[in-house]
């Protein structure tokens, strides 16, 4: 049976599912549990300096639904802990004694100088905590104080205080990254110039997910008014995805360790962070949605497609598909596909024609009968009948074999690569010769 254990930045946890920081880590009662349902590890939620912060006292969280009414992102405009410093810490301490194989990574967020770091962090470290992550990711609230997103959007001070936190504590520092922000590499190659030993991402998502058009205003409303807040969830798996993968096939950044947030709801989503370079997984709405009971499927599916693939432990696993991540112009426009329906799986519902002929190439032919043909001469094999089509596996992708003739453009189709960098289209190709 595979072996899900981890060791991240010299954390140890019996699996790679980490809950992410936020209310499912807020307060000892809600981390036991989690460590009984079988959690490998916690990011307690962030804490800061007293006074701590208050919340507001309406509705914090506002949802993207999906036509079934499942839950496909959240929006929150929660602050950091709005518990006493003295309280989370003593908290941290009790359930760490009492859990010593889990990771426990405490997250904080302080005001953008020195002294302050060097105030809290000893106090964490008192506490037996195995590591640090630095909140840099907040896009509400905090970061008009000067902090979360504020400082994640700005790759000198995260160097700067990735720097202060590596020479005030012994435990491993983990910079939190903000989604916010046009190139993630930067503030993922600061993070690494300022010692970090890794970083994670994403945090949530600068939003608005939708208007009250009765009150003319942005939710959740409180009294008349709505803020932008973070979107997670299930919705966001994908940016955080090419987020993970820029960092780690940038040479600049090579071999630095990454947690993996964003939208984990299956086990397949984590096998996917994983395959992309994260080393852990972080979990928040998928448990605020379905409750710790996740952790089984999350765990037995993980462990059970690694047995069936051959991957005997998570580092077997971690980076596998990096290489394959490519530029656009490095893909070999040699290889040529065509849709193919299949008959007896198609239930003539008509929606690949529909979308192909008023959106596409108008490749989708339909007979007196409803019987839908792809016609190989008008399809440019853009995929979209594919992903429209409600029965799985019923329209796929089929290859033409070097030498056929490709009935769209007339050419043959080559056996050799050949990618746009050498193209004859491409002025660039030609510069060089
Ligand atoms: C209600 C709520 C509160 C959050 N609070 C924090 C926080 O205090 N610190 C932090 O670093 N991230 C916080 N996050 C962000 C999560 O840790 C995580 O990065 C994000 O939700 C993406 O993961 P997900 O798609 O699995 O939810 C919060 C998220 C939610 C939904
Ligand atoms: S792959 Fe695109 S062009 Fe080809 S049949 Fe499907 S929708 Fe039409
Ligand atoms: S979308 Fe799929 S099921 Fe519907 S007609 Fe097209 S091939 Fe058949």
């Amino acid at each position: 049976m595979a072996d899900l254990s981890t060791d991240f930045v010299g954390i140890k946890s019996p699996n790679p599912f980490w809950l992410a920081s936020a209310p499912p880590t807020d307060k000892e009662y809600n981390v036991r549990r989690a460590f009984e349902a079988g959690w490998g590890g916690v990011v307690w939620k962030t804490l800061g300096l007293d006074p701590h912060v208050v919340n507001v006292n309406g509705p914090r969280y506002g949802v993207i639904h999906g036509a079934d009414r499942r839950v496909l992102g959240i929006n929150n405009i929660e602050l950091i802990t709005d518990r006493p410093l003295e309280v989370n810490l003593r908290e941290i301490k009790a359930v760490k004694r009492d859990y010593p194989d889990r990771a426990m990574v405490v997250s904080v967020m302080v005001p953008c100088e020195e002294w302050a770091w060097k105030e809290i962090l000893p106090k964490v470290e008192e506490t037996g905590a195995d590591g640090i992550e630095l909140n840099f990711g907040c896009p509400h609230g905090m970061s008009e104080r000067g902090m979360g997103s504020a400082v994640g959007q700005v790759p000198e001070y995260i160097e700067m205080v990735a720097r202060w936190c590596k020479q005030t504590t012994r435990m491993p520092v983990i910079v939190k990254l903000t989604p916010n922000i046009t190139d993630i590499r930067h503030p993922a190659r600061a993070a690494h110039a300022g010692g970090a030993d890794a970083v994670s991402l994403i945090n949530t998502i600068n939003s608005i997910t939708s208007v009250n058009l009765d009150a003319m205003c942005p939710e959740p409303m409180i009294d008349g008014k709505g803020s932008h807040g973070g979107y997670c969830g299930a919705a966001v798996k994908p940016i955080a995805l090419n987020m993970v993968a820029e960092i780690a096939r940038d040479p600049a950044t090579a071999g630095l360790p990454i947690s993996g947030i964003g939208g984990v709801t299956t086990w397949r989503d984590a096998a996917e962070f994983l395959a992309l370079g994260a080393g852990s997984v972080q979990v928040c709405t998928a448990a605020m949605t379905y409750g710790f009971g996740i952790i089984k499927e999350l765990t037995a599916g993980l462990s059970e497609w690694m047995d069936r693939a051959g991957y005997d432990n998570i580092a077997a696993v971690t980076g596998r598909a990096v290489p394959n991540v490519s530029d656009w112009k490095n893909l070999n426009l040699n290889y040529v596909t065509k849709a193919r329906i299949d008959q007896d799986l198609c239930i003539k519902c008509g929606r690949c024609y529909a979308a192909c002929e008023d959106t596409s190439h108008q490749a989708i032919g339909m007979g007196p009968d409803r019987t839908f043909e792809v016609i190989d001469a008008e399809c440019v094999a853009c995929n979209l009948c594919v992903n429209v089509c409600p029965v799985q596996d019923c329209i796929t992708m089929e290859r033409l074999p070097a030498g056929a003739t490709d009935p769209r453009t007339g050419r043959v189709v080559p056996a050799e690569f050949g990618d746009w960098t050498t193209h004859p289209n491409n002025p660039a190709a030609h510069a060089a010769e």
